[in-house]
This record gives structure tokens, C-alpha cells and sequence, in this order.
């Protein structure tokens, strides 16, 4: 079907419109696509056919990372495992360094940011406050009720250098998508329970249907408790996220 996407002038959702239907046994998707190649924001910079010969770096433009945490994360791990692409995935497990040490790139340079609580009460580079200082702050702030953007609510609360560092960064490479676009509420509930306005209400979820089943094929799945015997906080495409969707 994907050949819908030379005609996606005519979809007007800017990433993908998804509308599957269920019947008894399978799933039907239907996908459009804006631009020429579908995957939304997933952009490796090795295309499908270079993928095998290509023994270069690769680098991702888009999403670079899915973490594996909560039920989300199980069920992300399951759906690997069930498309077959088991062998793709790179682990990062907590004892690596990437999970160790995060890094932004701001003012032209690279920073390392803090990655204990220790480190986190020291003034540095790229901030002009101790990033635990203005976390701590901005805890107990009020944000409007009209906020619901994550740099809305973060820069209501943390003040712009949070917002534009460290959440721009973290919802690139969560969610691939744009901070000031993208609604605390619908895509981090738990945060928004928190940090959201007062009396907010909650993001509505389609209820899953027999939570219990669903539940134990999660628990079960051999991938699913392999990255948890591992101790995986995320994971990568080794051969790049736009090979989910080439
Ligand atoms: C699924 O399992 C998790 C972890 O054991 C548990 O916390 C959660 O309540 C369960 N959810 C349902 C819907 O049974
Ligand atoms: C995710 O799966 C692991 C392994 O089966 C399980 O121990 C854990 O409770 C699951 N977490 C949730 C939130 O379902």
C-alpha cells in the first residue's frame, strides 16, 4: 500500500495517519505518508540499499533510541520480536557508557551532562545554575492551565535553559518530534500528572481489552525478559530506524 504516499498531498496530518481496522485474526494498516519515504521522523543516513556493504558509522537524524522501561517499553520489545528483527537490536545496558553519559551539543560544543545527583549540584557548562537547583526550584512552581506543551510546562517550571537543552533534546530523542509541539499530556502521562497544571486532566488511553492476557504474553516473552535479565535501559537499530520502515 505504501505506494499511497505519491499521493499524500492529500493527507493532511503532517507525520502519518494510521487507520487500521481490526478483524478476527489480522490486523489491516493503512498508512500515508507527506513526504517521499515513509517513517515519519526516522532518518538513517545509509538508504536500504547500502545497508548490507555499508560498514561505516551510522547516524540517525531522527529517533536514535526506544527505552525499554514500563509496560510501553515491554510492549515495543515485544512487537520487535514479533516482526522478527531480534537480531537488529543493539542493547544498551545500564553498566554501558552510553547509558552512563549523555551528551548535548549547544553553542557549537559538546557538553557532558550530569549523571548523579552529585554532579547534577555543580554549576555547568551549558547552564548558568546547578541543574539540581533549578529542578528543585521548579517543583513547587505553578504552570497556567493553558500549558501543555513539554517546553511550555518545562520552561514554566525550569526556566528556558532546561526547556531549550535538556527537554529539547530528550524529547528529540524520545519521540523525534519538536518540544514545542509536542503535549506533555499525550505522550508522558506520569510527568503530566506531576508537572502539568493543577487539576489537569488525564490523557485518555484506548483501553486494552483483556489487560490480563495481554499482561502475561508481555511477561512471557522471551526478548521481553531477556532485556530485562540484562539490564537494557534502551536499545538502537543496528543497521538504523529507518530500516523498520524501508
Ligand atoms: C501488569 O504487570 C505489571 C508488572 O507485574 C503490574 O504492575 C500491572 O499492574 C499489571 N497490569 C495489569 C493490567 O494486569
Ligand atoms: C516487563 O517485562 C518484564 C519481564 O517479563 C517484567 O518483569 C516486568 O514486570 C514488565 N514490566 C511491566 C511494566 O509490564
Amino acid at each position: 500500500m505504501w505506494w499511497w504516499h505519491k499521493w499524500a498531498g492529500f493527507c493532511l496530518l503532517s507525520q502519518q495517519c494510521i487507520s487500521s481496522h481490526k478483524s478476527q485474526t489480522l490486523q489491516d494498516y493503512f498508512g500515508m505518508e507527506k513526504s517521499n519515504e515513509v517513517g515519519g521522523w526516522m532518518a538513517t543516513n545509509v538508504r536500504n540499499g547500502d545497508r548490507k556493504v555499508y560498514q561505516g558509522a551510522i547516524n540517525e537524524y531522527g529517533p536514535r533510541s526506544v527505552r525499554t522501561a514500563g509496560l510501553v517499553g515491554n510492549n515495543t520489545l515485544q512487537l520487535i520480536s514479533d516482526i522478527g528483527l531480534e537480531s537488529n537490536v543493539l542493547p544498551v545496558k545500564s553498566s554501558d557508557n552510553a547509558a552512563k553519559q549523555r551528551m548535548i551539543y549547544v553553542n557549537k560544543k559538546l557538553h557532558i551532562l550530569p549523571n548523579s545527583m552529585l554532579s547534577a549540584l555543580k554549576k555547568q557548562e551549558p547552564f548558568s545554575k546547578s541543574l539540581a537547583w533549578s529542578i528543585a526550584g521548579g517543583l513547587f512552581k505553578k504552570v497556567p492551565p493553558s500549558y501543555e506543551t513539554m517546553h511550555e510546562v518545562c520552561e514554566g517550571r525550569f526556566g528556558p535553559e532546561v526547556a531549550d537543552y535538556l527537554v529539547s533534546a530528550f524529547v528529540r530523542g524520545v519521540f523525534a518530534a519538536d518540544s514545542k509541539q509536542l503535549s506533555m499530556k499525550a505522550a508522558f502521562p506520569p510527568m503530566w500528572g506531576r508537572l502539568g497544571p493543577k487539576k489537569a486532566g488525564m490523557a485518555r488511553r484506548p483501553a486494552i481489552k483483556n489487560p490480563d492476557l495481554f499482561n502475561k504474553s508481555l511477561m512471557s516473552n522471551p526478548f521481553v525478559k531477556r532485556a530485562k535479565r540484562e539490564k537494557w535501559t534502551q536499545w538502537a537499530m543496528a543497521n538504523g530506524f529507518s530500516y523498520l520502515t524501508d
